[in-house]
């Protein structure tokens, strides 16, 4: 019998490692993504062409895109503020870009300079060059359970800015809980709502990061609610400069895991990540933030 399939989007090289020291070597950046794709990740976000000075760790953007040996069957995603960003990225050849917005106003304040509204108005600029010029465009809501400065979001609100996204043009919005506080009731509260306007299942991510160490548990839940789409980072890696109570994603070893002993499909190999994890990890300021990257290593020792 066949498996379903579940999508997953790796995200560490870029909300991974935006939180690191500014000296992870290019070269060391490149491997980490080269190896990614050779474990099976089909749709990876490389970077972000955001301003250097706010997240100096991606001022190299546009040298790990130069770095990479393609695959044509893999999606190389860039992650764009703005006008400028796009310019850098589409000059970087890259497949897709992802936009970002929040659904709270001290995040989107502080993340990118901007209220809500300003940044869909700059985003929807950018989403309309983008697709005149053949560039997908995926979408990201920030703060979509809690904001570390506006405190908890109303699921009304985070479902009525994934439909703008969605008109804009994004051929997937990804939910992001990026202080990592939901936990499974909440996930549940979330999709209701915005799976009862009637939106796409197939057009929605989950994007979990894992401070409360919920990441896991909100994945399941997911999948419950017909989530077939998730963001995960090798090794737990990440963090958010603008949301410094945020820790790394759920990782992708731990997802992965999960995925498999429910009977899913994802087309990723366990091992081939946690060897892409170990390569990067000697560059990182802190260590891995996986249990089953731990359990892989110390049941077969390093892949
Ligand atoms: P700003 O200071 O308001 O920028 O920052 P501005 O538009 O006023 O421009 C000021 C100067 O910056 C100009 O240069 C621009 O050209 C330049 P000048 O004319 O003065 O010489 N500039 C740029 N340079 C390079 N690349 C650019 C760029 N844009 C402007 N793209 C801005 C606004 C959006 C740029 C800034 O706030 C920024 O870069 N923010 C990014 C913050 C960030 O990366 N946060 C982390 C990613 S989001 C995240 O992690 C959440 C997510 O994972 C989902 C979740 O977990 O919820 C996606
Ligand atoms: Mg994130």
């Amino acid at each position: 019998m066949t498996r379903p399939v579940v999508h997953i989007t790796e995200v560490g090289p870029r909300d991974g490692l935006q939180n690191e020291r500014a000296d992870v070597p290019t070269a060391a950046k490149v491997a980490f993504i080269e190896r990614l794709v050779e474990a099976g990740a089909r749709q990876i976000e490389v970077a972000s062409f955001v301003h250097p000075k706010w997240v100096p760790a991606m001022a190299d953007a546009e040298g790990v895109f130069a770095g990479l040996t393609r695959q044509p069957d893999v999606r190389y995603v860039a992650l764009v503020p703005n006008a400028r960003g796009y310019e850098r990225a589409r000059r970087a050849d890259c497949d897709a870009i992802a936009l970002f917005t929040s659904s709270s106003e001290g995040f989107a304040k502080k993340n990118i300079n901007r209220t809500i509204e300003e940044s869909l108005e700059i985003i929807g600029g950018v989403a309309k060059r983008a697709l005149t010029d053949g560039v997908s465009v995926r979408g990201y809501v920030s703060t979509i359970f809690a904001c570390p400065y506006d405190g908890p979001t109303e699921p009304k609100r985070v479902a009525d800015i994934v439909e703008r996204m969605l008109d804009l043009g994004c051929y997937e919005v990804s939910l992001g809980d990026t202080i990592g506080v939901g936990t499974p009731m909440e996930v549940e509260r979330l999709l209701d709502e915005v799976l009862g306007r009637g939106i796409d299942v197939d057009k929605l991510v989950m994007h979990f990061h894992d401070t409360w160490g919920m990441g896991v548990a909100n994945v399941a839940q997911s999948l419950s609610a017909g989530i077939r789409r998730f963001d995960a980072s090798a090794g737990g890696l990440g963090g958010c400069p603008y949301a410094k109570s945020a820790t790394g994603n759920v990782a992708t070893e731990d997802v992965l895991y999960l995925l498999d002993k429910l009977g899913y499909e994802t087309g990723i190999d366990l091992d081939g990540v946690v060897a892409a994890s170990q390569g990067v990890a000697g560059h990182l300021s802190g260590a891995l933030q996986s249990r089953v990257h731990a359990a892989v290593v110390k049941e077969r020792g390093a892949c």
